[in-house]
């Protein structure tokens, strides 16, 4: 049974995965790191782990995770201080599924100029698979490395991935319209995210600058060989989790609401967290699950794509464990299905 270690493991992306891990038959939590000089025990920190996970927090000591058998890292830090940290384990051999960003653009130059940081690691960059099993399976399969995506580009090249390589829709206009909740921020207090910031408001964010739209533009390319370039506006909802995208699309001479929607449900047919439903769907119907809800609908002339996800478990660590169970080769919906 493969043993897991998780990195950043106080923060929210880490609780998920813990609380997902302890329901996977085939995985072992052994190791739980902290930066924190005496962050006490991981329940300490997520007190819902109480009774269900009896670990101490420590610091990250690749030495320490040899000597337990580690054979699995799940870093869930922040950018840059995870490549940090991945290109030693990667290079014991150890498999790592990386939920920060540092893996996952074609280039470092891309990465440098919107993270505004040197890439730690850049030897890799442009050659880790992207791990969303349902455009690029066979690349995650065995893979030592996967880069887990953004949770707002997961929202997007589900519905958009498919109907740009199929060409049924134009790669502009591409108008992104995107809702998450305040979990998306991560654990760590920021003033705009604060209680009464947040609640009974929303904003938009980050336009034009989020570092999630190099991410939507490189992988829809990667996947569909089609340069989109997206109009991409984020907004913080006053929600605990979940992300809304709503995506306007110009349709493709002789295409129409319904060959999109027929050209979705043959596409996902046979995926088990993808559903193709008949009405804009709400964030709450995904809430705690590793699905991704897409409705088509049609106003003055666009294609209105709508898709749903939870951020923190389709969006992040629902994802990562899809991930975990398509590199060791485990049935893919271990733990993700009750
Ligand atoms: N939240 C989401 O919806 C979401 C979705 C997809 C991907 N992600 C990505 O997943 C990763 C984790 O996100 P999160 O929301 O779980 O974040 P988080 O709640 O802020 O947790 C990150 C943890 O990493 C540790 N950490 C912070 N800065 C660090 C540094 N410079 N060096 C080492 N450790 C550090 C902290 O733990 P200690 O203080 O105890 O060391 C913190 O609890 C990020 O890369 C994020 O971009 C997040």
């Amino acid at each position: 049974m493969p043993k897991v270690a998780i990195l950043g493991a106080t923060g929210y992306t880490a609780r998920e995965l813990i609380l997902l891990l302890l329901g996977h038959p085939q995985a072992e939590i052994v190791s739980v790191t902290s930066r924190q000089s005496s962050a006490g025990k991981i329940a300490d920190s997520h007190p819902q782990l109480r009774g269900r996970l009896d670990l101490e927090l420590s610091h990250f000591d690749l030495e320490q995770l040899l000597n337990l058998g580690v054979d699995t890292v799940f870093s869930c830090l922040p950018h840059a201080a995870s490549a940090e940290v991945i290109r030693p384990i990667v290079e014991q051999g150890i498999r790592v599924i990386d939920f920060s960003a540092d893996y996952r653009l074609d280039n470092v130059d891309t990465f440098e100029q919107w993270y505004g940081v040197t890439h730690p690691d850049p030897g890799q960059v442009g050659s880790v698979p992207y791990g969303l099993p349902e455009l690029f399976r066979d690349d995650i399969q065995g893979a030592p490395l996967v880069a887990n995506p953004g949770c707002f580009p997961t929202s997007v090249l589900l519905p958009i991935g498919p109907l740009l390589k199929h060409r049924l829709i134009a790669d502009s206009p591409l108008i992104i319209d995107s809702k998450t909740g305040v979990s998306g921020g991560g654990r760590s207090p920021k003033p705009g995210f604060h209680f009464v910031e947040c609640n009974e408001s929303i904003r938009a964010y980050g336009i034009g600058s989020h570092r999630h739209a190099p991410e939507i533009n490189q992988l829809l390319h990667r996947y569909s060989s089609v340069h989109a370039d997206v109009v991409f506006t984020p907004h913080l909802a006053p929600m605990d989790r979940g992300i809304l995208s709503t995506i306007y699309c110009q349709p493709q001479a002789g295409s129409s609401r319904q060959t999109v929607l027929d050209c979705l449900s043959d596409f996902y047919r046979d995926e088990p967290f993808v559903r193709i439903v008949d009405t804009p769907p709400a964030t709450k119907q995904v809430t705690q699950t590793n699905f991704c809800d897409i409705a088509v609908s049609e106003s003055a002339g666009f294609i209105v794509v709508t898709s749903v996800i939870d951020n923190l478990i389709k969006g992040a660590s629902g994802l990562a464990v899809q991930n975990f169970n398509l590199m060791c080769g485990f049935e893919e919906t271990t733990a993700l299905v009750s």
